[in-house]
């Protein structure tokens, strides 16, 4: 399995297991089929509403001698209503206690989105915070504390576009080690990855497959779809593969870390099995042809009307 490093010496395996959309009573036998299959990446976040069974799936592959907590990575992240300073911790610990550690891997802050305490998704425009309200270098100093008492190992940060990182990076004493963003054959981001990459940080890939189980809140009419593209579905013919493995390949031979979300023993394999698939130059290329920059999530939640977001501020684009 190809891995990412990072100045520690902590490696993380490349491709990972989501579990966005992972119903609980789902999750439990999809994290189980996965350390089976030899999956030792999780990615987790308070607002899936499943750590709690992820937490007890972990605790038993572990006592059971499955895995131990050194060989697995666990990641997770802060919601959007825990960027005050003073319910950082508080959210982290509620996190460690759901997930049955002591310790996270990696903690990224979801979204450059603050919301008022106690709102898990807005209603109006006065359930937001700005920028200026709760900065996000402010939450990013309760994190840093976070590291420093051993609750997590390393800091990121998710949808965040190249300005919100170099800012960060400006003022931040613990840098951030990792940016997840959506990423496919449709928003490969280029510009993103190679800023990353120049400044030490790795890149996570959500919604690799496009995310097709999202709610219909999030879909838009004539959103395209990539399991109908046929320059993937070319490429996996020639490969005697999946389009899924095309796709998951794709991202790991980029570079990036990957984490398709399934709760179907046979695709969870397939999908960790994506890693051997030998996409060559050719294939490569096919698909660096396919960029949209297109986001099936754009945020849309974050940019009612009224409110101190919009499309523009929220990815600087
Ligand atoms: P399921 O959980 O039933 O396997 P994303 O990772 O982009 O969020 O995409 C998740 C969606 O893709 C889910 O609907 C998931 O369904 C589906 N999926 C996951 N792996 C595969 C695969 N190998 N082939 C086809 N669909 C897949």
């Amino acid at each position: 399995m190809e891995t990412l490093q990072f100045k520690n010496g902590d490696v993380l395996p490349a491709i990972g297991l989501g579990t966005w959309k992972s119903e609980p009573g789902e999750v439990y036998h999809a994290v189980i089929e996965a350390i089976k299959a030899g999956y030792r990446h999780i990615d987790c976040a308070a607002i899936y509403g499943n750590e709690p069974e992820v937490g007890e799936v972990l605790q038993k592959m572990i006592t059971d001698g499955m895995v131990t907590r050194q060989e697995i990575w666990i990641t997770s992240k802060l919601w959007n209503s825990a960027h005050q300073p003073e319910d950082v911790k508080p959210a982290l610990v509620k996190t460690l206690q759901d997930l049955r550690l002591d310790y996270l891997d990696l903690y990224l802050v979801h979204w450059p989105v603050a919301l008022r305490s106690g709102i898990t998704y807005p209603k109006d425009a006065d359930d937001f915070l700005s920028l200026e309200e709760v900065p996000l270098i402010e939450t990013w100093k309760a994190l840093e504390a976070c590291v420093k008492e051993g609750l997590v190992k390393h800091l990121g940060v998710s949808n965040f576009s190249i300005k919100k990182v170099k800012a960060l990076l400006k003022e931040a004493e613990i840098p951030p080690v990792m940016n997840q963003v959506e990423m496919h054959p449709y928003l490969q981001q280029n510009a993103l990855v190679a800023y990353c990459n120049q400044h030490g940080i790795h890149i996570t890939a959500y919604s690799p497959l496009g995310s097709g189980d999202r709610p219909g809140r999030l879909k838009k009419e004539n959103d395209p779809q990539l399991f109908e593209d046929p320059t993937i579905r070319e490429i996996a013919d020639k490969h005697l593969c999946s389009m899924a493995q095309v796709m998951i390949g794709w991202a790991v031979k980029r570079g990036t870390a990957v984490i398709p979300k399934s709760v179907n023993p046979e695709r969870i394999r397939q999908n960790l099995a994506a890693a051997n698939i030998p996409l060559d130059t050719e294939d490569m290329q096919k698909i660096a042809a396919l960029d949209k920059h297109y986001r099936f999530l754009n945020g849309s939640l974050w940019t009612i009307e009224g409110n101190p977001y919009s499309q523009a501020t929220l990815w600087d684009e």
